[in-house]
């Protein structure tokens, strides 16, 4: 993003007419020597609204609004501060002022946003005119989304041919190269194909509107890859991105909230249900980048998330990567709803004005945290409120905004019903680095620790077999981490079955969603454990013409044959304690 020169915006309302950016938006009345009109910003039927020329200011008294010309167009346009600087900037016949210091802009990266429109509108037109385009709106159709959102989406269909794309851009040897750098044209043994072939095509926008990457939707529920994304380019960085973003500034009134869902045919389904304040990350887990962009826009994030095991999980990440963001004036809640469906098959069962509700009855990120720590603990006894304080207060150290994490203390004060200055005695004192962290399973071990972002800090009575088994995972970490295409479905399903190995799980199962993975793009989401994974990484990296795979599946029969040994043994060990216990009660009887 450009930086615009500071003299240069804080002059930039001198320049302007407030009266005449407004007016444009909103068509103002003359009131006295002030100018009225109905608020933009809440529903009133006497206008409240009002805009002063000789102060260059405007205020509503309604709902409270107000502010500068700037501020004006930020709310009413939806747009960041830069944005709205050149709209301002643009509609005044000014020219914006760039910071010196500001990197130059790359020509590349224009010639690579224009490229990215004309195969957007390739697919476009293919969508409508191809003569295999049957196959994509019967999809379409199947799927029910109306002309009119697939035209707001600028969906398209990539033909089912290997060089379609290729050949129609292949007089120009620039286009060629470029199409290569994007990812849509990709080398192979036979030459040079299309890398989405066959699909229904998500153009992915930035947040300005430049399309800037693609996904592509199978027609067929049980294709290798449901969905292909763009692999990451200079202008398209997956954890930097979030589709829709541009059509809900577009598209909403008012960005009060935000909510964060999971797929692309969520966004579209909301869209087409008149719920137009939603994004979805693309495929990736929320990363503080996602926050910091969503909390620039609105004040509410809401992520919405499936029911399920897997819904709470990814709700888990979300909520402790943003502890470590929160600040100020920034409001996070999380939706769940219910076991097996998502917002797109949900708002087709029932009315927007359900679903809504739904939306305003999220659950705060406090009553989430208690209610998921809770949950994992036995709260009923001493040990268990003593384990759940502990994992509470381990979390609320993470938060940097001092005003959220007393009141989150205090909250936890009556959840334990204990006093305030006891429970933070508690939190100083974990604080306290002579103090050997019992939390921390790092230090407990001699082995690399074992890789369990979610539940870590409840294994420090891990058992041996437990300990071993963490070395295998991280074996198969530092190996996936560096042959990433070694993972196919059976893999992935099969570590899937591993207990207490999340991030392998997590890895196993981001390589298959993309193609060409970089080792960025994998350790990306566990922004915590990043030196760790490196380090594993590193570990692996020497080996060259090595059997990575044949490594790795060794030591999955070896997790899955103490796995089973170790559930026999249980298994055992009950049918004895049966056993003993019928003997007893026999001895009794007789
Ligand atoms: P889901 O598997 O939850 O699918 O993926 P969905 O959104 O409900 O898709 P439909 O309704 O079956 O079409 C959620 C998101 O995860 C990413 C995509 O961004 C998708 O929208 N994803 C999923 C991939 O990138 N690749 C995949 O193979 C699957
Ligand atoms: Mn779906």
């Amino acid at each position: 993003m450009p930086f615009v020169n500071t003299d240069f915006k804080d002059d930039l309302p001198n320049r302007v007419d407030i009266i005449d950016i407004i007016n444009r938006r909103v068509p103002l009345k003359k009131a006295g020597k002030d100018y009225k009109a109905c608020c933009p910003f809440h529903h009133e039927k006497n206008p409240s609204f009002s805009v002063s020329a000789e102060k260059q200011m405007y205020k509503c008294f309604g709902c409270g609004e107000g502010g500068g010309v700037i501020n004006f167009v930020m709310k009413f346009d939806n747009l960041g501060l830069v944005e709205a600087i050149e709209t301002i900037a643009g509609e005044s016949g000014i020219s914006v002022v760039y910071d010196e210091n500001a990197k130059p802009v790359n020509p590349k990266f224009e010639r690579y946003r224009a490229l990215s429109k004309a195969v957007s509108d390739f697919y476009a037109q293919q969508f409508r005119a191809s003569p295999a385009k049957g196959k994509a709106v019967n999809y379409a159709q199947n799927r029910s989304i109306s002309s009119e959102i697939a035209e707001r989406f600028e969906l398209g269909f990539a033909t089912p041919g290997n060089k379609d794309l290729l050949l129609n851009f292949e007089k120009n040897a620039q286009s060629t190269t470029d199409l290569k750098a994007l990812g849509l044209v990709k080398t192979g043994e036979y030459g040079d194909y299309d890398f989405f072939r066959d699909r229904l095509m998500f153009p992915i926008h930035n947040s300005r509107g430049n399309v800037i990457a693609f996904g592509g939707r199978a027609f067929d529920n049980n294709a290798k890859a449901k969905y292909l994304n763009s692999q990451e380019s200079p202008i398209f960085s997956k954890s930097k991105e979030l589709y829709g973003l541009y059509h809900a500034r577009k598209h909403s009134r008012s960005i009060d909230y935000i909510l964060v869902v999971e797929g692309y045919m969520d966004v579209l389904a909301l869209h087409q249900a008149g719920i137009s304040q939603v994004v979805a990350a693309l495929g990736t887990a929320t990363t503080i980048e996602h926050l910091n962009i969503l909390s620039r826009t609105t004040n509410t994030i809401i992520f919405c998330f499936d029911g399920d095991k897997a819904g709470k999980k990814a709700a888990w990440r979300a909520l402790n990567i943003t502890l470590t963001v929160i600040k100020a004036g920034m409001v996070v809640k999380f939706l769940f709803l219910p076991d097996g469906e998502d917002p797109d098959t949900l708002i087709k069962k029932e009315s927007s004005k359900a679903f809504v509700k739904r939306i305003e009855n999220a659950q705060p990120l406090s009553k989430f945290l208690f209610s998921h720590v809770k949950a994992e603990v036995d709260f009923d006894t001493i040990e268990g409120k003593t384990l759940f304080l502990e994992k509470v207060s381990t979390l609320l150290r993470k938060i940097n905004y001092e005003t959220y994490q007393q009141q989150l203390l205090e909250g936890l004060s009556r959840e334990v019903n204990q006093s305030v200055r006891q429970v933070k005695s508690i939190l100083e004192r974990q604080n306290t680095p002579t103090q050997a962290n019992t939390f921390d399973t790092s230090q407990n071990y001699e082995e690399p620790p074992m890789f369990d972002v979610y539940n870590g800090n409840e294994n420090h009575q891990t058992p041996a077999s437990v300990k071993s088994n963490n070395s295998l995972i991280d074996q198969m970490i530092g190996l996936l981490l560096n042959y990433p295409s070694m993972s196919d479905e059976t893999i992935e399903l099969r570590v899937r079955k591993i207990n207490n190995a999340d991030v392998l799980q997590e890895l196993a199962s981001s390589t298959l969603l993309q193609e060409d993975i970089t080792l960025e793009t994998m350790i990306e989401p566990f922004p915590q454990k990043r030196q760790q994974l490196l380090d594993l990484y590193n570990k692996k990296k020497v080996l060259k013409n090595y059997d990575y795979k044949g490594e790795f599946l060794d030591a999955l029969l070896k997790i899955e044959e103490k796995q089973k040994e170790q559930s026999a043994l249980l298994i055992t060990n009950e049918a004895e304690y049966t056993k003993s216990l019928q003997a007893r009660k026999g001895k009794l009887k007789s």
